[in-house]
């Protein structure tokens, strides 16, 4: 198995009995997950890198939040048209985006 270089969790407010019921998942939290991605394919970066949704990080009141690791960068107050940035800069380009680090 390869370990991807970047792995990005999304939180879209997931609860262990299945429901999706939370702050992240009523702002766009599915929706950024989608977003991650379409823009994951369309750069043909499947396999290098991944996005896995998650429960509750429990900073709700930052969220909706996305955490990179292995860079461990948490960014909060992520919209679904943030992500293409976080793919240019962050992904691609190696920089964190220091408007929506938390
Ligand atoms: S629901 Fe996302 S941080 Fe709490």
């Amino acid at each position: 198995m390869k370990k991807p270089k970047y792995h990005i969790f999304v939180c879209t407010s997931s609860r262990v009995n299945g429901q999706q019921k939370g702050y992240c998942h009523s702002n766009a939290g599915v929706e950024i997950v989608m977003k991650f991605m379409e823009e994951i394919e369309e750069r043909e970066l499947e396999g290098e890198v991944y996005v896995s949704n998650t429960g509750c990080f429990a900073i709700c009141d930052k969220g909706p939040i996305v955490v990179i690791y292995p860079d461990n960068v948490w960014y909060g107050s992520v919209k679904p048209k943030d992500v293409e940035e976080i793919m240019d800069e962050h992904i691609e380009g190696g920089n964190v985006v220091k408007r929506l680090e938390i």
